[in-house]
C-alpha cells in the first residue's frame, strides 16, 4: 500500500513538477518580435558554430556555443528552435536541465536553459528536423552535375531557428564563426570569409566578425567551384554552369561602383554570388558576402542582372540599416527596390531603367487589386503581430515603398536627396530602424524639419494607410510606348510582322505579353508562338509570362513545356501565377494537381506546401 502511494505520489509530483518547470521556463512569444527569446536582457553576442551536414539522414548535428551577456541577472535564457532535437546543453562543461516549451507551428518551440549572474556561455548540441524550414536537401539528380546531392539554406524570415538554437529577431546582432565538415568531396560556404577551393579534408571554417542579424545566417553545400570577376567580386556554382553564370555577372564592379556612389564604401569585404541549383525558392536572397541567386536570372543576355543590383544593395538598406521588426520590411525592400534602380539607371540608362520601374509598377497593381486598395496589408508599415511574417508578404513593401522613396527625390531634387540617403546609410549602420525613427531622420534630414513640405507630400498616407496615394510618380516609358503601338497593330491585323523584336530585351517581351488580351485567340497564339518560338524559351520571365497566356487562352500546345517548366523550376514567383491560372479552369484543375503531384519533389517545403494551398482550395 505504502508502495503504492509513493509510486503515484513520484508520478504526480513528477507531472506536477514537470508542468511547473514548464510555465516558469517558458518566456511567451512576442508577437511584434516574432520571437521566444529574452533577447533584450540576455541578448547573444557571438555564436561558435560546429556542424555535420549528413545527407543521408539529411540531418544537420551540431553543437552551438553562444556567448551571451546576462544583463538584468535573469535566472534563464531563452532562445527560438523549431523541429530540432536538443541532446545536451552545457555551461561550463557541465550538463544543465532545459526545457521545451509547447510547440508552435508558425513560431516553433521556447528552449530555457538556467544560468547563473556569472554565466556568459553555454552549448547547445543539437540536430535538425526533418520540417526544417531553414533547409533544402537536394538529390544528385535535381542538381546540374547530377552527381552529389546539395544543401542550401534560406533563413529570412525566421527560419533560422529551424537550423539553430538562436535568438531569432532582426533587431539583434552576432558575430560567428563556425566549423561545418561536409562529406569529401563537396565545398561548404556561408554568409561569411569563404573558400575559394574545395579541400581534402572536408573540414571548412568560417568567421564572421562584423556582427549580423541570425536571418542573414546562411550555408550552401555541394559541387561548388568559384571563379573570380575581379578582386572583390566573384561566382560560386557548380563547374558546369561556371563560365556562364560569370559571364552573365561581368558587371557587378560596375555596379559596386554606382552602389558605392550612392551608399557610400561597401563594408563587408568581399561581395560574391552562389547561384544555386534550379529548386532555389526565391530569386535572390541578400546573405552577407555571399548573395544566393537563383539560376533563372542567367538569360544568356544579361537582361535579368538587375536582381544582383537588388541583392547587392541590401548590403546598405537591409544588411547596414535592418527592419528592427518585420512589421518595418518596407525600409528593407522598398529601400532596396528604389537603390537597386538607382544602380540599373547608373549602368544602363534612364531609357531601360524606365521599364523596370514601370514592370514593377504593375506588380504593384495587380496586388492592389488581388487584396483590395482598402486591405491593411496595402499599408508600408503592416501590422503583422502574431501572424507568421511572411504571412501576407506581397510586391506592396518592395514597389509602393520604392515609389515612395522616388517621390520623395523627385520632390526634393537628386542632390539632397542622395546627401540625405548617404547619411541614413552611415548615421545608422549597424541600428535596428523602425518606421517612426526613419521617418523622424528624414523630417530632420531631409526636410530639415520644414513640416509643411512634409504635409504637402503625404508622408503618413503613404506608410500609414491603405492604397496608393495620388502623387505616386508614374509615366509609361518610352521603349513601352514603341510596344504598346506594335502590340495594337498586331492585334487588329494579326500579323507578326508589325512585331520588330530585334533590340528587345526581357522586358519588353513582359510588357507586350502582360498587355496582350487575355484569352487571346488560337490564330494570333500560333502565329507569335511560329514566329518567336515561345513554347519552351529559356528565359523563365518571358516563358512564365507566355505560359499564363497560354493557360488562360487554353493554348493546349504549349502544355508539355510548361510542365517541363514546372517541374525544373523552384521560383516561387514564377510558379504561384501559373497553378493560380489553371485553377481557374476545371478542365485545367486536373492538370494543376497531377503536374503537382510530380514536381513536388523538387519545391521546396514552403514552395511546396503554398502551392498545396493553391490547388486544394477547389
Ligand atoms: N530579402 C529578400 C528575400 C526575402 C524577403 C525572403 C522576405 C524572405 C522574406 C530578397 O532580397 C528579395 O527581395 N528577393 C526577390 C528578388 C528581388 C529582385 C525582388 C525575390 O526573391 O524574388
Ligand atoms: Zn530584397
Amino acid at each position: 500500500m505504502i508502495n503504492k502511494i509513493s509510486l503515484w505520489g513520484f508520478i504526480w509530483m513528477s507531472l506536477f513538477g514537470m508542468s511547473c518547470q514548464h510555465k516558469i521556463n517558458n518566456h511567451p512569444l512576442n508577437e511584434v518580435m516574432h520571437t521566444f527569446s529574452n533577447y533584450d536582457s540576455v541578448p547573444c553576442k557571438h555564436l561558435n558554430w560546429q556542424a555535420k551536414v549528413n545527407f543521408e539522414t539529411k540531418q544537420i548535428t551540431g553543437i552551438a556555443t553562444w556567448t551571451f551577456e546576462n544583463k538584468n541577472n535573469s535566472p534563464y535564457i531563452y532562445f527560438d528552435t523549431y523541429d530540432l532535437s536538443i541532446q545536451h546543453v552545457t555551461i561550463n562543461q557541465q550538463n544543465i536541465d532545459y526545457s521545451l516549451g509547447k510547440p508552435n507551428k508558425e513560431f516553433g518551440t521556447c528552449l530555457g536553459i538556467p544560468i547563473g549572474s556569472n554565466d556568459s556561455i553555454v552549448s547547445i548540441e543539437y540536430t535538425t528536423g526533418a520540417n526544417a524550414t531553414a533547409l533544402q536537401w537536394l538529390a544528385p539528380l535535381q542538381t546540374a552535375g547530377k552527381k552529389l546531392p546539395y544543401l542550401f539554406t534560406q533563413c529570412e524570415t525566421i527560419h533560422a531557428r529551424s537550423l539553430l538554437p538562436c535568438q531569432d529577431l532582426p533587431a539583434l546582432r552576432v558575430t560567428y564563426q563556425a566549423d561545418i565538415e561536409v562529406p569529401k568531396g563537396m565545398m561548404a560556404v556561408m554568409s561569411a570569409k569563404n573558400p575559394q577551393a574545395k579541400n581534402e579534408s572536408g573540414k571548412y571554417h568560417f568567421d564572421m566578425e562584423i556582427p549580423i542579424p541570425t536571418y542573414l545566417i546562411a550555408l550552401a553545400v555541394g559541387d561548388i567551384s568559384y571563379k573570380a570577376i575581379d578582386a572583390r567580386s566573384g561566382v560560386y556554382t557548380e563547374p558546369s554552369m561556371l563560365d556562364k553564370a560569370a559571364a552573365e555577372l561581368s558587371d557587378i564592379p560596375m555596379m559596386m561602383a554606382a552602389a558605392e556612389k550612392l551608399g557610400g564604401p561597401y563594408k563587408w569585404g568581399n561581395y560574391d554570388v552562389l547561384i544555386a541549383p534550379p529548386s532555389f525558392p526565391i530569386g535572390g536572397m541578400e546573405n552577407p558576402r555571399l548573395t544566393f541567386a537563383t539560376p533563372t536570372i542567367i538569360a544568356g543576355d544579361k537582361s535579368l542582372v538587375s536582381l544582383i543590383a537588388h541583392e547587392m544593395a541590401h548590403s546598405w538598406s537591409g544588411n547596414l540599416v535592418t527592419n528592427a521588426t518585420w512589421n518595418d520590411v518596407w525600409l528593407n525592400e522598398g529601400f532596396t527596390t528604389y537603390f537597386e534602380r538607382r544602380i540599373m539607371e547608373a549602368i544602363s540608362g534612364k531609357d531601360y531603367n524606365d521599364m523596370l520601374w514601370e514592370l514593377g509598377y504593375q506588380d504593384m497593381e495587380s496586388d492592389f487589386k488581388d487584396l483590395g486598395m482598402d486591405s491593411p496589408d496595402t499599408k508600408l508599415y503592416v501590422d503583422l503581430k502574431g501572424r507568421h511574417p511572411e504571412n501576407g508578404f506581397t510586391n506592396i513593401p518592395y514597389e509602393k515603398g520604392a515609389v515612395f522613396i522616388k517621390m520623395l527625390e523627385e520632390n526634393m531634387g537628386r542632390k539632397k536627396f542622395d546627401a540625405y540617403l548617404n547619411n541614413y546609410f552611415q548615421t545608422n549602420a549597424f541600428v535596428p530602424m523602425t518606421t517612426k525613427k526613419c521617418l523622424a531622420f528624414m523630417q530632420q534630414y531631409l526636410f530639415e524639419n520644414d513640416i509643411k513640405i512634409k504635409e504637402k507630400l503625404h508622408i503618413q498616407d503613404w506608410v500609414f494607410s491603405p492604397g496608393l496615394p495620388n502623387n505616386c510618380p508614374h509615366k509609361n516609358p518610352i521603349r513601352f510606348e514603341k510596344v504598346d503601338t506594335a502590340r495594337k497593330l498586331f492585334e487588329q491585323s494579326g500579323d507578326v510582322k508589325n512585331l520588330v523584336t530585334t533590340n528587345w530585351t526581357t522586358h519588353e517581351w513582359l510588357q507586350l505579353l502582360r498587355k496582350l488580351p487575355h484569352p487571346l485567340d488560337h490564330t494570333k497564339m500560333n502565329a507569335l508562338d511560329n514566329a518567336f518560338q515561345l513554347t519552351g524559351i529559356s528565359n523563365c520571365e518571358i516563358a512564365d509570362e507566355w505560359y499564363k497566356l497560354s493557360i488562360s487562352s487554353n493554348y493546349e500546345k504549349a502544355y508539355p513545356a510548361m510542365q517541363d517548366f514546372l517541374g525544373k523550376v523552384g521560383r516561387k514567383k514564377f510558379l504561384e501565377p501559373l497553378y493560380r491560372e489553371m485553377m481557374n479552369t476545371e478542365a485545367n484543375q486536373k492538370m494543376a494537381k497531377d503536374i503537382f503531384k510530380q514536381s513536388k519533389d523538387n519545391y521546396h517545403p514552403q514552395t511546396a506546401k503554398k502551392i498545396e494551398g493553391i490547388i486544394s482550395k477547389k
